[in-house]
Parts: C-alpha cells; structure tokens; sequence
C-alpha cells in the first residue's frame, strides 16, 4: 500500500503544479488551446485523489471520513466541468476562484490522506491489523 501512496502522492503533486500553471495562463487569457489538456491532467489528478482515498480506507481511516473525501474527490471535476457556465458575467472569478480553491483543496486533502497511511501501517500478512497495535502483544525480547 505503501507504494500505492507514494506514486499517488507525486502524481498529485506534480499534476496539482501544472493544472495551478496552466489555471494561471488561462486566467491570463493565454494558452486557452490547452483546456482540454489542462481537463485530462485534471481527471489524473483526481484519479491519484482516489488512489490515496483507497489507501487510507485500507489504513482504517473512518468511513465517514472515506465518504466525505471520496465525494470531495467527484466534486473537483464536476465542478471542474461546469464552472464556465456558472454565474456568467463580471463576477464570474468568484466561481473561477472557487474552481482553484476546490483544486488546492484536493491537493491537501491528499496530503493528509497519504499521512494517514504513513501513520497507520498494516502488518504484512495480517490485513487489518495495525503495526502499532501489535506491539503491546508481542514479547519485547524477540531477538534473544
Ligand atoms: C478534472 C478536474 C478539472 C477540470 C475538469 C477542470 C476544468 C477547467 C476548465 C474547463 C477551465 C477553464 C475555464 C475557463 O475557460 O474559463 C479551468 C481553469 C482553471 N483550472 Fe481547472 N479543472 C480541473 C482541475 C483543476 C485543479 C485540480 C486545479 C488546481 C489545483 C485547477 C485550477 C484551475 C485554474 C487556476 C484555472 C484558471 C481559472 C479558472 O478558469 O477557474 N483545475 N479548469
């Protein structure tokens, strides 16, 4: 699981930086030819997002917890896609500040998804079973 987290949290890392880039040159009325690509990098982000969600279900994160995040994950690209017909005139960067605010969002929420697992390590062979709490059971003395 371990490696599952660490190549879901440098995709989101890296995907995260380059969808903020390129937010940044479309905000700037530039490179709008590279929406669609800025839309795919996207729904790989969100994927490494579900990848971490994943992860630390399997850690034991609380279900409503796995719930609350996983639906956050759904909304980045539904928001995402909608957003340019959202409140249409002047005040239209309220919903494009949004779209990077939900963005930046996901990006801690995986952050602290990927510590979860790092902080709750499963035993090998022993799914379910937490490193920790195996260690007040085992007999302190294992290698005398
Ligand atoms: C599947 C996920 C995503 C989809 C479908 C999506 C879609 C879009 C679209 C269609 C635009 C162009 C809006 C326009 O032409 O006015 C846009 C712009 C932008 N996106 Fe995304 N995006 C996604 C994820 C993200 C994420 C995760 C971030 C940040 C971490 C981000 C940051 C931005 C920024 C800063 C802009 C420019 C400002 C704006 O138009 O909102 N996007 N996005």
């Amino acid at each position: 699981m371990r490696i599952v987290t660490t190549i879901a949290q440098w995709v989101v890392r890296l995907t995260g930086m380059t969808l903020v880039a390129l937010g940044l040159l479309f905000w700037a009325g530039r490179a709008l030819g590279l929406v669609p690509l800025h839309m795919a990098i996207g729904a790989a982000f969100v994927l490494a997002l579900l990848a971490l969600v994943g992860a630390a279900a399997a850690a034991g994160l609380r279900p409503a917890f796995v719930a609350l995040a996983a639906g956050y994950g759904l909304v980045i690209p539904v928001f995402g896609m909608v957003q340019t017909r959202l409140w249409p005139g002047p005040d239209h960067w309220i919903v494009q500040l949004l779209h990077l605010g939900i963005g930046i969002g996901g990006m801690i929420l995986a952050l602290r998804l990927a510590s979860h697992v790092r902080e709750h390590p499963r035993t090998p062979g022993r799914p379910g079973v937490a490193a920790a709490s195996r260690a007040p059971l085992s007999s302190g003395n294992e290698y005398s």
